[in-house]
């Protein structure tokens, strides 16, 4: 791809093309008194007329009580308002709504797209020339993008960042990894009461987003390949000096890209997606990273091609050595530096042409971050932790529309595995049996749960983690191959075949498979096999009817109604930009 871009400056005086404060008017029928009276209110915080006459960066922040992991918005907010000033703009910050994990009911991603039409439309209401999207926790930076994309300003994101890890008996912890790790140890009976509440206070040392490679730190990596961070932006720590630098920069590129117009249609094409995905599958990504970067991909007209995605995969090493694939923390990888070491190993196979938001292609910043030096998290090309890209994509009658398995963080014996089906119908039935002594249940079955995709749950939660049956796990059994149309966190380690495609709920296959049956799971071959006949498929199909979840009214309704399956990324369909402009990754 050949850059295109010509800087296009913002004619803030024409009539066709307003600029500053004169952008977005209030509709009273009467532009002139739309201006006077917005400066009118706007003096009355103290405003004057020079500072008014300046570009407007508009800042968004989702700093909240319930969301620890953006603890450092007041001051990233202070930052990046200095940054806007010292090149000559003028910051205003705004609220959207904000999203915590561990704060939303009944799952995060259900609010995804609510983010992101918030965020959309309080960039297209307000009058802003470029706008900083403050987001770090899991779906904060994918509803942003989201958002953001749909409404084409300049944009540029600033990541939180990682909190800091703590220690236990001499040992890192992190969230949340490590979370899941001792709480396995728990239910298995090995730590008791006392040392699982001291870990409690360990696991998250500060505020910031999860220090492993999970979807934040994935989403964090993947926001930088796709150059919507200034360089460097996506690994310093939350609480660090550094990350309060990326936030003064991003302040001062703002300013820089609305004098530029450079809008984010430049900076979010199919090849930046294709680097976003080959980052994805270097760093041992988050499954989740695929869903969000097909939903961003769909407010720009691509389809991620789920084929091509495989295929670069299988030439795309596991590089970085972190939590759950590896052993390192975020805070290890950004000492290692970060994105740039990472991308210099990758360089062969990246779209160095891709634009930037600093207005420079992601090869011309490669070669500005200098040249490697001596780390262990970031290994050489030719010395990868896993010879293959992370996450394989699986097909089969059991998933017409795919599913995904993170190979990286799977237990190698199982790769290769035919099962008995153990099957859960929904969570609830999971919760009230899965521990149960009478469960008819062995090591070398496979767990099956179904409604917990898209509308099952509904939100897909991240439920396709199903825990090992206790009295399992209290044998010593550590893994085993467990399906779902759900999701799962990135760090959690097993193996997992996830986002099964047509989820339960609406009839897909995964609906009619009952316990006994055998399941096929090959990772080499990239498939997924109920082995039932077809025809006993269709008559089970016949005879059990499946019911569309639906609701009566509000927001939960609008989900039902339009929320999409995952090969189109859980966004709402009337979202999605109407013009389709190809396949993503092109190979
Ligand atoms: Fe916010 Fe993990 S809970 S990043």
């Amino acid at each position: 791809m050949s850059n295109t871009f010509k800087k296009t400056p913002a004619k803030k005086d024409s009539p066709q093309e307003p600029g500053g404060l004169r952008k977005s008017l209030t509709s009273y029928g009467d532009n002139g008194f739309s201006l006077f009276l917005r400066k009118a209110f706007i003096k009355g915080a103290g405003y004057t007329d020079s500072a008014l006459d300046r570009p407007v960066i508009g800042i968004v922040n989702t700093g909240s009580a319930y969301n620890p992991c953006h603890g450092n918005a007041p001051q990233l907010i202070e930052a990046v308002k200095r940054g806007v000033m010292l090149a000559g703009g003028l910051p205003m910050d705004f609220p959207t709504i904000s999203i915590h994990e561990s704060f939303s009911h009944p799952t995060s991603m259900y609010l995804r797209n609510l983010m992101s039409m918030d965020t959309e439309e309080m960039i297209r209401a307000q009058p802003m020339d470029a706008v900083v999207l403050i987001g770090g926790c899991d779906k904060t930076v994918p509803a942003q993008l989201m958002g953001a994309a749909s409404a084409n300003i300049p944009t540029i994101q600033l990541i939180t960042g990682s909190m800091l890890t703590g220690a236990h008996r001499g040992e890192h912890v992190g969230a949340c990894t490590d979370c899941r790790r001792y709480w396995e140890c728990f239910r298995a009976e090995e730590i008791d009461e006392t040392e699982i509440a001291a870990m409690n206070n360990q696991l998250v040392a500060s505020v910031g987003t999860c220090s492993v490679m999970g979807t934040a730190s994935t989403m964090a990596c993947i926001a930088e390949a796709l150059g919507m961070t200034v360089p460097g932006g996506a690994s310093p720590p939350a609480v660090t000096s550094d990350r309060m630098r990326v936030a003064e920069m991003t302040g001062t590129q703002a300013v820089q890209m609305a004098r530029d117009g450079l809008t984010i249609d430049h900076i979010l094409t199919a090849e930046a997606f294709e680097n976003a995905m080959r980052v994805l599958l270097a760093i041992g990504g988050s499954t989740n990273g695929i869903v969000h970067l097909t939903a961003i991909a769909g407010r720009m007209g691509y389809d991620v091609d789920l084929q091509a995605l495989d295929r670069i995969g299988r030439e795309t090493p596991v590089l970085v050595d972190l939590k759950p694939s590896g052993s390192h923390y975020m805070e290890d990888f950004h000492k290692a530096g970060g994105m740039a070491t990472l991308l210099r190993e990758l360089k062969p196979l990246l779209n160095l042409d891709a634009l930037t938001v600093t207005g420079r292609t992601l090869g011309e910043e490669i070669e500005a971050a200098g040249s490697a030096f001596a780390q262990d998290v970031v290994r050489p090309f030719d010395k990868p932790i896993f010879p293959q890209g992370g996450i394989a994509v699986l097909q089969g009658n059991l998933a017409p529309g795919g599913a995904i398995i993170k190979q990286s963080a799977a237990d190698a014996k199982l790769m290769e595995h035919e099962g008995r089906a153990v099957v859960f119908e929904n969570a609830a039935d999971l919760a009230s049996r899965i521990d149960s002594d009478e469960l008819d249940v062995n090591a070398d079955d496979i767990l099956v749960l179904k409604n917990i995709g898209p509308k099952g749950a509904p939100g897909m939660p991240e439920a396709g983690y199903i825990p090992i049956p206790r009295k399992l796990a209290t044998a010593g059994v550590k893994d085993m191959v467990r399906i779902s149309d759900g999701r799962m966190s990135g760090t959690a380690f097993g193996t997992i075949v996830l986002n099964v495609t047509p989820e339960s709920a609406v009839g897909g296959p995964l609906a009619y498979v009952q316990s006994g049956d055998r399941i096929r799971l090959s990772v080499s071959k990239r498939e997924i096999s109920l082995l039932v006949t077809d025809a006993e498929l269709a008559t089970r199909a016949a005879q059990q009817h499946v019911t569309i979840p639906t609701a009566e009214r509000g927001y939960r309704k609008l989900f039902f109604d339009t929320v999409t399956q995952a090969d189109k990324g859980v966004d709402f369909d009337f979202l999605r930009a109407t013009e389709h402009r190809g396949n993503t990754p092109r190979k």
